[in-house]
């Protein structure tokens, strides 16, 4: 059965005790770990460091998914590779020179992502993407989990899946916000192979964590299966 990446944003886990969030979203299935850095200035929230990172490292081996909404961002990059991170993903809006600053991310050993704004364009990754691994698309605007999912951002996932097939590259497509049972399909459809989920991930406290992943896993691989296309 083919079903999306799941990567739950630990935004919504309890802050109190994130390392045993994540090592219990790690047991309940989670392919990576979903970290939102945000700093009150480029999104109007402040959420974690590379501390909180570096801390969070010895309580799983899955790959940290690090979504910086800051800027600048640059001059982060380096420490949040170094504190664990995986898979570094910044905004275009966040530096005036993103393609550098992609270029930093992989020469610091780290897979390279870019973030789009529900009201950034798609044409936006096309002179980045020898530099990219991941594509994610925002479908709420960044800021805070618990948002209603913006249905115009599928147009935009089904052009990037053409744009990455056409071209015969390797990248991770992934979408972020209001991903749950009801949108997964949806996204997984328009040609997204991996799912940021917070609210949906953890919801009603580690007891339900495996159920909530298994949900998530099974509402992103019916639409492939029903296409036809699951191997
Ligand atoms: C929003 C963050 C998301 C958010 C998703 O700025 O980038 O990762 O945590 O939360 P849900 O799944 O609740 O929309
Ligand atoms: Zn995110």
């Amino acid at each position: 059965m083919n079903s999306a990446i799941i990567s739950p944003s630990i935004l919504s886990a309890d802050f109190a005790k994130l390392g045993e969030e994540v090592r219990a979203i790690d047991a309940a299935g989670a392919d990576w770990i979903h970290v939102d850095v945000m700093d009150g200035h480029f999104v109007p929230n402040i959420t974690i460091g590379p501390n909180v990172v570096a801390a969070l490292r010895p309580h799983t081996e899955k790959p940290f998914d690090v979504h910086l909404m800051i800027s600048p961002v640059d001059s982060y990059v380096q420490a949040f590779v170094e504190a664990g991170a995986d898979i570094v993903t910044v905004h275009p809006e966040a530096g005036a020179h993103t393609h550098r600053t992609l270029q930093l991310i992989r020469s610091l050993g780290a897979r390279a992502g870019v973030a789009l704004n529900p009201g950034t364009p798609w044409q936006v990754v096309e002179p980045l993407l020898d530099q990219l691994d991941l594509i994610l698309v925002m479908s709420v605007n960044p800021g805070f989990g618990g948002q209603k999912f913006i249905q115009s951002q599928l147009e935009k996932i089904g052009i990037l899946r053409g744009l990455i097939d056409g071209a015969g590259l390797d990248i991770v497509l992934e979408v972020d916000g209001g991903v749950n049972t009801e949108t997964a399909g949806d996204v997984v459809a328009a040609g997204a192979t991996a799912l940021v989920a917070g609210t949906a991930a953890f919801r009603n406290g580690p007891a339900h964590y495996a159920d909530n992943i298994t949900a998530l896993k099974q509402s992103s691989s019916t639409t492939v299966a029903l296409s036809g296309t699951d191997g």
